[in-house]
């Protein structure tokens, strides 16, 4: 099977992250979570005392930094920021460093040149629409905002170990998506062409299946294209 590219975008909590690591584990792809180089740009831009809406500068910084993603090892310039850039406050501040232009310029070029060879699975917002429009599989993930929430609220690593309310984690993420899907560059939404799964009530494993039936689907009329 010649290497894919794979797109999946979505809104938080749909299950993005561990659909697009379990399908590059067993289709021996790359996997690129580019919400991750939003968050580190925004972690790297607060320790160097740049302002969130210092547009050029944070451009700037998304150009020089080097971003490492292995074995879900997130590094920026060296620093392993893996757990820092999961807390609540980088989930606001990522999304301020994402509504701006030149920022998502320098990243989606940089998606572009990690993507190119086939082989990836690369996760996001805008993957389908904007990064890879041509991508071979297409897929925008969605669940419940109740799913979603729950399931943030079972993620230690956004929740920092508290104890979180539903209901509120359901109003963050509400907010944060409408910042997502209003915002006038890249706004999350869903490519013609992408096929709509909806992981409400599904587990890891039955998305995993039914996504990596599509994927072989298009993997085997590839040979004939
Ligand atoms: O997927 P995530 O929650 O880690 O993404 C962090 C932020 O970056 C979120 O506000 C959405 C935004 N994002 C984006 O605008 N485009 C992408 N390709 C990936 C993430």
């Amino acid at each position: 099977m010649t290497p894919l590219i794979i797109a999946i975008d979505g809104p938080s909590g749909a299950g993005k992250g561990t659909l697009a690591r379990r399908l590059a584990q067993a289709l021996g792809y790359r996997h690129v979570d580019t919400g991750a180089m939003y968050r580190a740009v925004a972690w790297k831009a607060l320790q160097e005392g740049l302002a969130l809406d210092n547009e050029p500068a944070l451009a700037a910084l998304a150009e020089r930094a080097s971003f490492g993603q292995a074995d879900g090892i997130i590094t920026i310039d060296g620093h392993d920021v893996s757990r820092a850039i999961r807390t609540p406050e980088m989930d606001q501040s990522a999304a301020r460093v994402a509504r701006l232009a030149s920022v998502r310029a320098v990243l989606v070029a940089r998606q572009r040149g990690m993507g190119e060879g086939g082989g990836v699975v690369m996760e996001g917002r805008d993957i389908g629409t904007v990064v890879f429009p041509c991508a071979d599989v297409k897929i925008y993930l969605d669940a419940s905002a109740e799913e979603r929430a729950r399931r943030r609220a079972g993620d230690a690593a956004h929740t920092g170990g508290r104890q979180a309310s539903v209901d509120r984690l359901k109003s963050q993420m509400a907010a944060r998506d409408e910042s997502d899907a209003t915002r006038t560059v890249a706004p999350l939404q869903m490519a013609a062409d992408a096929v709509y799964v909806d992981t409400t009530g599904l587990d890891a494993e039955q998305v995993f299946e039914r996504v990596l039936g599509l994927v072989q689907d298009r993997g085997r009329s590839s040979i004939g294209d």
